[in-house]
């Protein structure tokens, strides 16, 4: 079953205001990256198109702005992919989150967060690191920063290429890859 182009069509229609944009989730979109859910959530008014069955008539394309999609694998219906897409954006819009803390998650710099801790000071016989309870916050930022390059570069070093480093991240890496130095 194929849904209709000149219903969804309509719908869309109906809805769109000057400055609306119109995604349609799909499989065959261009997967979906932090870097534009920054750019979408500046965005003023978005209409999202979910699929079901086979999806819509390929004709629908020419009322799409653009296709996301939300991995490489197929769901029942676009319903779920824009529960992702609308949550991942909303958390951005102002007032939602504390203004810094997006800007240090995962992927924001092409880079994974660092490891979070709280109570217990020790657990099964681990500590928290002694850096976060020194209460210096220069070398907690940079202890952050140089677990957030490791933290990459073991979990996801795909996302190390392609990206632009700056002489802080340039000195920590060289610790870690040439000196071997992981704290
Ligand atoms: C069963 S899928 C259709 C798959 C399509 N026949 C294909 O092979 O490309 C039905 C609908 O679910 C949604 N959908 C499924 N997987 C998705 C994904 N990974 N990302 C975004 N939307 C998805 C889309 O709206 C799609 O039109």
């Amino acid at each position: 079953m194929v849904m209709k182009a000149d219903v969804a069509s309509a719908a869309i229609q109906e809805l769109k205001t000057g400055d609306s944009w119109v995604i349609m989730m799909s499989p065959q979109g261009k997967p979906l990256e932090q870097k534009r859910v920054f750019e979408l959530a500046q965005v003023n008014h978005l209409v999202i198109l979910c699929g079901h069955y086979e999806g819509i008539d390929a004709r629908i394309l020419e009322d799409i702005d653009e296709e996301i999609s939300i991995g490489d694998y197929i769901l029942t219906g676009g319903e779920l992919p824009a529960m992702v897409l609308v949550d991942a954006i909303v958390r951005l819009l102002p007032g939602v989150l504390d203004e810094e803390s997006p800007l240090e998650e995962s992927f924001t710099k092409r880079l994974l967060e660092y490891p979070h801790y709280t109570r217990p000071v020790e657990y099964r016989g681990k500590k928290v690191p002694d850096v976060l309870l020194s209460g210096h916050h220069e070398n907690i930022r940079l202890w952050r920063k140089k677990q957030s390059l490791l933290n990459t570069l073991l979990k996801r070093p795909d996302l190390l290429l392609n990206r632009e480093y700056d002489q802080e991240e340039r000195a920590l890496l060289e610790e870690i890859l040439f000196k071997g130095d992981l704290t």
